[in-house]
């Protein structure tokens, strides 16, 4: 066999690998549903997690991970529909799988992943960070919810509870608090302000205290003292004055 010859066939069977490649690639798309993953250039990366209905059977899913915590954390979406499922990270890297399923992105700060999956059956998918991103990287996870389609309800918006013209939610953005308190209910790194001005809440100690304007009061100022059960001692000093206090408690006494 000449040189010739040998390099022909070199290149017949490199074009054959790439089309069988190919074709395993199509035959998977094809039976499980999981489109390619790609980095878009073309899509800015966004901070507002959310599911938007295109039809009631195609759905745009932007997830935010930031830790530690998926955006939004619990998402339903009927049996039968396809989404169009877009990750942006707000601080670090990040990863996402959806367990029982071939879906697997990264989150990666200032691009945009995406992926489109469907969804056949009723099913609680968990979505989980497989990129180790620091203390509460295994904590990292909201769930995906498939109903039947006649059970589904698209959820309205909720009420706007937060009042973010009041002084108090300024301050509290401007200082950061809002990082790790929703003032939705929401879970996050620390207790959710919404309905907590005024309740009893368990210490770590076993003790419990009721959240009046001393607590507050002294929570900011000494962040270690008085850790609400549940939670790790992580928040941090802030500078703040008297003022600045007051106004917080007053708002946090809006949020019932
Ligand atoms: Cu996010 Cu690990």
């Amino acid at each position: 066999m000449t040189i010739l010859q040998l390099e022909k066939r070199i290149i017949w069977v490199s074009i054959l690998f790439a089309l069988t490649l190919f074709g395993l690639a199509a035959l998977a798309i094809n039976l499980f549903h999981v489109g390619l993953p790609t980095c878009l250039t073309d899509v800015k990366p966004f901070q507002k997690g959310e599911l938007i209905t295109h039809s009631p059977t195609h759905y745009e899913l932007h997830y935010v991970a930031r830790m530690w915590k998926f955006e939004p954390e619990d998402v339903t979406v009927p049996a039968g529909s396809t989404v169009d499922i877009y990750l942006s990270s707000a601080d670090v890297t990040h990863g996402l799988i959806l367990l029982g399923t071939d879906l697997n992105l990264m989150a990666v700060p200032g691009v945009v992943n995406y992926a489109r999956i469907k969804f056949d059956r009723p099913h609680v998918y968990q979505l989980l960070c497989h990129e180790f991103c620091g203390t509460g990287h295994d904590r990292m996870a909201a769930d995906l919810r498939v109903v039947e389609a006649a059970n589904f309800k698209p959820e309205l918006p909720a009420p706007a509870t937060a009042k973010p013209e009041l002084p108090g939610y300024r301050l509290l953005d401007a200082k950061d608090c809002l990082t790790c308190h929703s003032v939705d209910g929401s879970d996050g790194i620390g207790p959710s302000f919404k309905g907590l001005y005024g309740q009893s809440q368990k210490l770590a100690d076993g003790s419990s205290v009721k959240v009046t304007d001393k607590f507050v009061r002294e929570k900011i100022l000494k962040p270690d003292a008085n850790v609400i059960a549940g939670f790790d001692p992580v928040m941090p000093k802030t500078e703040i004055t008297d003022e600045e206090i007051e106004e917080i408690t007053e708002y946090l006494q809006t949020l019932r």
